[in-house]
This record gives structure tokens, sequence and C-alpha cells, in this order.
């Protein structure tokens, strides 16, 4: 059955956010959250890749996404293996939404969202940029950052920092040399 939009105005729209969200960080929270100013719903499509080596299942991933968005009836979390285009016709969102954090970004989405384009015109797909304080972050960066003893905090959602703690145990960050001893000069790593 279709369901109204907010405005009152014909349909739903449906926008899916898909990708690897190993883990979610901050930076997809305020992607979500533009999307929702857009759209009626967002559907987070979490790409099931077996060639791919997670640092979370996707199980884990569901679940932690969950948690998230838990009581925001607007946000709904999936998964999905073969054809992006293919999947957000399955489930009737017209509109694929992706991040751009920085120009270096660009080059791949472009060719991806021609490549959709080609493979399903009847999809869109729409652009966002996050905060700029979110420009420099990734998934991959939380990780590593984390597991060097790093802080994340500003960087994830709470149940993600407490998840990599589960994962990695607390990765205390490594001692500063002792006061006094300096490192040789020419020698600074
Ligand atoms: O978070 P990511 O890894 O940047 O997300 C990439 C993702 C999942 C959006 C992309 O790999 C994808 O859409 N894969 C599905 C396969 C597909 O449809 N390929 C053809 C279009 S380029």
């Amino acid at each position: 059955m279709p369901h109204r939009s907010r405005e009152g105005r014909g349909t739903r729209s449906l926008a899916v956010f898909p990708g690897s969200f190993d883990p979610i960080t901050n930076g997809h929270l305020d992607i979500i959250g533009r999307g929702l100013s857009v759209f009626d719903q967002v559907t987070i499509a979490i790409l099931v890749n077996p060639e791919k080596h997670p640092l979370f299942t996707v199980e884990e991933r569901v679940a932690i996404i969950r948690e998230t968005f838990r009581g925001e009836g607007r946000v709904q979390v999936d998964t999905f293996s073969g054809l992006l285009v293919d999947y957000a016709e399955r489930v009737g969102a017209s509109v694929i939404v992706r991040g751009l954090r920085a120009i270096s970004d660009f080059e791949f989405e472009f060719q991806m969202a021609l490549m959709n384009r080609k493979l399903n015109p009847r999809i869109e797909t729409v652009f966002m940029m996050p905060a700029e304080s979110y420009s420099y972050l990734s998934s991959r960066l939380v990780k590593e950052v984390f597991q060097l003893g790093g802080r994340v905090r500003d960087l994830v959602p709470p149940v993600v920092e407490r998840r990599l703690r589960e994962k990695y145990g607390d990765c205390a960050p490594p001692k500063p040399p002792p006061r006094g001893r300096r490192a040789p000069r020419g020698r600074r790593a």
C-alpha cells in the first residue's frame, strides 16, 4: 500500500544509502541526516561482499546500525548483494544517496553513478556533502586510529566505539619515551 509523504503529497520518497559501513561513522550519520531532510525514508543498504574481509560481519554491522537508529522510524537497515540498481528497484527506491567528502571521492563516485544510470535510468544518484569536520573521516581510518590507541569518540556513534573495544580490546596508546631521553638528532620517526 503506498504511504502518504510527509507533506501529504503522493507516495513516500525512499532513498537507498548503500555502502560497506565497516563500521558506520559520524560522517555517514551526517549524510543520513541530510537524506532525511529531503526524503521521507532512508534505507541503509550494506553490501554483502564475500571477497572483502571486513572487521565486522554483516550481522554485526546490521546490529550496530539498528542500535544507532533505534526509535528513528524513517531509517531502515538492510543488506544486498548483486547490482545496487536492482536492489533499489526491488525495494521501490528511485534514489541512491552517496556522500562526497572531497574531490578525491568524485572520480570513483561519478563513474559509479554513470554506470548505475546506464544500468537503470529510472534510478537517480544524489550526492550530498557532509559537514567539513567529517571531510577527512573514513571507516578505514577509524579502524586504524583505534587499533593504534587513538581516540575515536568524536568520530563514531558510541555503539561503534564499544564494539571496537570488544573486537580489539582496549588499545592503549603507545607509551611516550622516558622523560629526558630524546631520540638522537636526525633519527626522529
Ligand atoms: O562504502 P563503499 O565500499 O564505498 O560502497 C560501495 C558500494 C557498495 C556502493 C558499491 O560497491 C556498490 O554499489 N556495489 C554493488 C555492485 C554494483 O552495483 N556494481 C555496479 C555499479 S558501479
